[in-house]
């Protein structure tokens, strides 16, 4: 991958013109690249680019690397809501869960929040490259959202534990967004907002779903009492990975 970033060609370059040389350029584009790789960088950072549900999404160290589990997010939502009139995702990140949800729906009234404004230049910036037109605001959590404006809202907050920060790969620890990893002390917490801010700008009968960190499940199901029709969706390798809900009718 570094050395088709290096040399700006698909995979199968390498394969169709092995009897090509590397200019004196493109050693030096891939030695760097290869350098930083060894320092731990992440691949995706280095070439700048991560693939989210068939699209090419930027990323910058300001945004978390969008993981494929969190296609079950769009996947859960299609199920449930995916004729949502107004929609937002809060922790945008790279702008990956509401600008797929806008181009997959066409749902013109596509919203997200972000607290980190770096990231949200990240996410409006791949808006735009991905012909979307999400609307983003910088807050915390849904804090300037106004009450009972929303049939659906997406998120995959940060849950990572903090007591769980030196455990992580280093690719992680060292070079994703701390404030986009760790959700507080048990990494719960921050669920204690979002379903409280949720609760406050959905309209009744309207949609949750949200990512949750292996071993949340019966803490963040329990959250959400009073909620309708809690239903859990495990990953591909099985873990309980997103949690939908739905708000009561009055
Ligand atoms: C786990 S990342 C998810 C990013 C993206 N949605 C994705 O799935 O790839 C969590 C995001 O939430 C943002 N965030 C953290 N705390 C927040 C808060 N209090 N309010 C709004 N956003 C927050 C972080 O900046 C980060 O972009």
């Amino acid at each position: 991958m570094l050395l088709c970033h290096a040399l700006s060609k698909p995979k199968t370059y390498l394969y169709t013109h092995p009897e090509d040389e590397l200019s004196e350029l493109a050693w030096i584009h891939y030695g760097r690249y290869l350098y930083e790789r060894l320092q731990g960088k992440p691949t995706q950072y280095i070439t700048k680019t991560q693939e989210f549900y068939n699209r090419a999404f930027r990323v910058s160290p300001a945004v978390l690397i969008p993981r494929p589990e969190t296609e079950h997010i769009i996947e859960v939502a299609l199920d449930r809501a995916r004729y949502a009139q107004r929609t937002v995702d809060i922790g945008a990140g790279s702008g990956a869960i509401a600008i797929t949800w806008q181009l997959e729906t066409g749902c013109k009234e596509t919203f997200a929040t972000d607290i980190s404004t770096a990231a949200i230049e990240v996410a409006r910036s791949n808006s735009r490259a991905l012909g979307a037109t999400v609307q983003f605001a910088a807050m915390d959590l849904a804090s300037a959202l106004p009450n009972q404006a929303f049939d659906l809202v997406l998120s995959n907050p940060p849950y990572i534990p903090e007591p769980e920060g030196q455990t992580l790969q280093r690719e992680v620890r060292d070079w994703e967004p701390p404030v986009a990893l760790f959700g507080g002390p048990t990494g719960v917490e921050i669920y204690e907002r979002l379903i409280a801010d949720a609760s406050r700008i959905l309209k009744p009968g309207g949609w949750l779903i949200m990512e949750i960190g292996y071993q949340a499940q019966s803490r963040v199901t329990a959250l959400l009492e009073g909620w309708q029709q809690i239903e859990v969706t495990a990953d591909l390798a099985g873990w309980p990975r997103v949690v939908s809900a739905r708000k009561p009718d009055s």
